[in-house]
């Protein structure tokens, strides 16, 4: 645990647990996550109130992605030795991969509480407003009835939670989509920004536009950027949080946004994860769905009718899933494919995500960017973080400083793979067409089930299919794999 702050009295481990818990913070340094982590619970095992073990293993988890297992630690923890920093803190990094920014900074504050000295939670918190600049609130939601937006208890007939954003991020941070900036640049920025030149030539305002690809390939990202190179503000309607049980309060939810988008003009209404509106997987509240689709789409019209200054944009993993009457042509303007980052991008993506750490003089980027082949950004920017992390938590335990190594970035690598792998195998169902064995009365019989896109649908996603189709291919599987292999333990 972190050195220089008040043991609490409890946790005074026998000999014999300390002398294991040394040897797993040997393996850990080493990058041996696994026999650490086993090393730890052996400690554990032989004194069951080890705060420092259940701290170093859940570190050692969370390097892992394992959150779940990360987390349960934690709270360990936090029973132990309720008003130290160490529980606070790894919860905090714990919400951070989980994409919990909000959650974090709460988490990292709580453990400032109990040690306003504690370093590493003090440079995570400074490291993690930095990241939070790219998104920052710029004031509440006030709903037509006049309540707060701040409200979080949500009841019958309230407008939930909305804030306003604004971005300092350009597209100077966003590495790579050179094409996809273009098209942005030319349908969105420039109708924010200089609307009467496009009014000159007679093209006709945007609505927006469509974000997709596969999840951590920054469409969320993208959007910050874009309110960055505009100065305009956004609203993130995440479409799960705008949905609510109450008939009739989704719809009040949609309008009560809209309303505030044209009184705030130019702005940018961003409705993440859009393929949840009207889903078919909500089951019962299908009538619910209908309305707020409905709701929607009025809204859009609205847009479409005067569309000085209000550009919607959705973004979805899946847009086959999205409601057809949204895929309409036209509804949102362009449809842009955000793809997993190619070699180039991924190696800039490495250089980019470090350039404020202190790193060894033998980092060989390209190398990184060839033992992430087939990774997403998202995924980059995690194992970036990962390394600096773990190398801040060997510091804090053995006082020693260094800086961070190919050998750090490889064994996080290692440990936390693609999230995009698991994820093509999610989606297969949808887009590929297969054959399925099946018994019938006794006997094998071969059925074709049908992928659930439609001929338009693959004509209109075709760079995403092609690309999910791609990283399915066994050839591809196993070059992928092999250039990971390759790079991760030869050059
Ligand atoms: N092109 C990119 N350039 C730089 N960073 C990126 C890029 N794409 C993704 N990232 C990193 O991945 C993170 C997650 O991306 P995000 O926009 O949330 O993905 P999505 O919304 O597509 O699921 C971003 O915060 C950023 O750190
Ligand atoms: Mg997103």
């Amino acid at each position: 645990m972190a050195s220089g702050k008040g043991k609490s009295p409890v946790n005074t481990p026998p000999p014999e647990a300390k002398e294991v818990y040394d040897q797993a913070g040997k393996l850990f340094e080493e990058n041996k996550f696994d026999e650490a982590i086993a090393l730890y619970s052996q400690a554990i095992d032989k004194y069951p109130e080890y705060s420092s073990a259940y701290f170093n293993r859940a570190l050692s988890y969370a390097l892992q992605s394992q959150y779940e297992k990360a987390t349960n630690d934690a709270m360990k923890v936090m029973d132990l030795e309720p008003n130290a920093p160490d529980a606070p803190y790894v919860m905090g990094v714990i919400s951070e991969y989980q994409n919990d920014l909000p959650g974090a900074q709460e988490w990292y504050e709580k453990s400032l509480k109990n040690n306003p000295n504690y370093t590493q939670a003090k440079d995570r918190l400074k490291m993690l407003k930095e990241k939070m600049k790219g998104e920052k609130p710029g004031g509440r939601l006030k709903t037509a009835e006049g309540a707060d937006g701040t409200q979080t208890v949500v009841e019958e007939g309230q407008i939930k939670k909305v804030a306003w954003f604004t971005s300092d991020m350009t597209f100077k941070d966003v590495i790579g989509m050179e094409k996809q900036k273009q098209i942005i640049h030319d349908n969105i920025v420039l109708a924010i920004t200089k609307p009467e030149l496009l009014r000159a030539y007679g093209k006709k305002l945007g609505l927006g536009a469509i974000f997709y690809g596969p999840p951590g390939t920054g469409k969320t990202y993208l959007v910050r950027a874009i309110s960055g190179e505009t100065k305009a503000k956004f609203i993130i309607m995440h479409i799960n949080e705008i949905v609510d049980m109450y008939a009739g309060n989704t719809e009040k939810n949609l309008h009560a946004i809209f309303e505030q988008a044209r009184k705030n003009a130019p702005c940018i209404v961003f409705a993440d994860e859009i393929d949840a509106l009207g889903s078919k997987r909500e089951g019962e509240q299908q009538g619910n769905m209908r309305m707020a689709v409905n709701q929607f789409l009025q809204e859009l019209d609205g847009v479409e009718k005067n569309p000085e200054g209000i550009f919607v944009i959705g973004a979805t993993n899946q847009p086959w899933d999205m409601d057809p009457a949204l895929k309409r042509p036209g509804r949102f303007g362009e449809s842009i494919y955000l793809p997993a980052p190619k070699y180039r991008d991924r190696r800039d993506m490495f250089r980019y995500n470090t350039r404020k750490m202190p790193l060894s003089k033998f980092i060989s980027f390209g190398r990184l960017a060839r033992a992430t082949w087939g990774f997403s950004g998202a995924d980059i920017f995690d194992i970036c973080d990962k390394a600096a992390l773990k190398v801040a938590a060997e510091e804090d335990r053995t006082g020693r400083k260094r800086t961070i190594g190919m050998k750090d970035f490889m064994a996080i690598i290692k440990a936390s793979g693609s999230s995009l792998d698991e994820w093509y195998g999610m989606v297969k169902k949808d887009v590929i067409s297969k054959t399925e064995t099946q018994i019938v009365e006794g006997k094998k019989q071969e059925i074709v089930k049908e992928g659930r896109l439609s001929p338009e649908e693959k004509q209109k996603y075709k760079p995403m299919i092609k690309d999910i189709k791609k990283n399915l291919n066994p050839v591809n599987v196993f070059v992928k794999k092999f250039m990971r292999f390759w790079a991760i333990y030869l050059f």
